[in-house]
């Protein structure tokens, strides 16, 4: 614990009620977080993103929380967003949901809402307009969007937890710690990538793999970019599943993200994974590499207009035997439909489903009991998260099993 934490004027008013009984207790959360940390000075941030919404996951004793911090709260110091709730808010009963669980996600949305959290109920942030600029200081928590945040768009910003998140967005502040510091943000695993990326879940499989032993690092990669065409989703998939199978924030790949060149001069000394074969990427503890599935899932992170009109051009009408959902936000959504993508989906039997997440949906309530998904993150959660078995592949993999209800191999 620190003694050497200094406040500023401002924060100690807050703290003494400026800003009422709310917001002082969010300060006091934030500095009780900057005291285990050992900094000297709270971090104003530009945004936050807040995780840890789903009913499924806080139950009872987490919306008892929300409640009791948003009482006295009179809006937030910045703006900020949702992450995925438990159920798709206007097709639950379609999915399969229940009107109770409804209820209860609803009333969690209400009251992180009547504190002023956006409802953009997606893990991808930036897609619906909280996007930060490099150099931005952000308290974002969500493992993917930081990541993406991170490392993608060059902002700076911890894997804040979902209450510290909150507390960042009620008082403007966090602990500048991890990614915050610029020596924090040099790499310590070098990944040499000699197999060729040819479709987002290869970047998955990879973030599997880079994951397991950069740990809690900040991997470098050289060697066979992603292709320019979906590059996005590729650095989404590849992020989204170190910060699964490690504990990732922040990686640098070499030509493409901004904080490259700087990184790359610091490159001596740094462990090296040559990756020659992604196979191993694939076979995720937990997972089958084969079986009967009764759900295929694609947007894991959360789908841009790109990957779902990619989607919907390999579909053909009346082909699909099995749900297919293809998870993104709301905006992403409403953008897919002017399209006619979401025409187009329905047709074959899939569809856009929104404000929820296969991680954090109660699957099993629903009557979900095996998925295929082309995700690395989700593969590797929904057996411990979820106790459902999952089956990892590429995109055509997961669409032959949408059409059979068998999936044979990943890829
Ligand atoms: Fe997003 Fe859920 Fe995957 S929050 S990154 S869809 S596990």
């Amino acid at each position: 614990m620190s003694n050497t934490l200094q406040l500023t004027q401002d924060e100690k008013a807050i703290l003494a009620g400026a800003r009422g009984q709310g917001a002082a207790r969010a300060l006091e959360i934030v500095e009780a977080l900057a005291r285990i940390a050992g900094v000297d000075r709270l971090l104003p941030v530009r945004s936050a993103h807040v995780s840890g919404i789903s009913y499924r996951n806080i139950g009872e004793a987490g919306l008892h929380f929300l409640k009791t911090l948003a009482a006295g709260v009179e809006g937030l110091a910045v703006p900020a967003t949702m992450n995925p709730g438990g159920v798709d808010l206007r097709q639950w009963r379609a999915l399969g949901g229940s009107k109770a669980f409804v209820d209860k996600q609803l009333e969690i949305v209400s009251v992180l809402e009547g504190m002023g959290v956006e409802a953009a109920l997606t893990c991808a942030p930036y897609h619906v307009g909280n996007k930060p600029c490099q150099g931005d200081a952000v308290a974002w928590a969500e493992s993917s969007a930081v990541s993406y945040a991170n490392s993608v768009l060059g902002a700076r910003t911890q894997r804040e937890g979902g209450p510290a998140a909150l507390a960042a967005a009620i008082t403007g502040r966090t602990v500048g710690a991890g990614p915050h510091l610029t020596e924090n943000r040099m790499p310590t695993l070098v990944v040499d990538v000699m197999a060729e990326l040819r479709c987002p879940a290869d970047a998955g499989a990879l973030g599997f793999l880079a994951g397991s032993v950069a740990g809690g690092g900040v991997p470098y990669f050289r060697g066979n970019p992603p292709p320019v065409e979906e590059r996005d989703a590729f650095l989404r998939a590849l992020g989204a599943a170190m910060a699964a199978s490690g504990a990732v924030a922040l990686y640098h790949w070499e030509g493409i993200t901004p904080e490259w060149k700087v990184a790359s001069a610091r490159l001596a000394g740094s462990e090296i994974l040559a990756v020659r074969d992604l196979s191993p990427g694939f076979d995720i503890p937990g997972t089958r590499p084969k079986g009967h599935v009764d759900l295929v899932a694609f947007g894991c992170p959360h789908a841009s207009l790109a990957e779902i009109r990619a989607l919907a051009r390999e579909m053909e009408p009346g082909e699909l035997q099995v749900p297919l959902w293809v998870m993104t936000s709301r905006h992403v959504a409403a953008l897919a439909e002017d399209e006619g993508l979401g025409e187009s989906l329905r047709r074959a039997g899939a569809r856009l489903v929104c404000d929820t997440c296969i991680v954090v949906a109660p699957l099993k309530d629903m009557g979900y009991s095996a998925v295929a998904t082309d995700s690395g993150k989700a593969a590797t959660y929904l057996p411990s998260h979820q106790n459902v078995p999952a089956c990892f592949g590429d995109r055509r993999a997961c669409l032959r099993a949408a059409r059979t209800g068998e999936f044979v191999s990943g890829r």
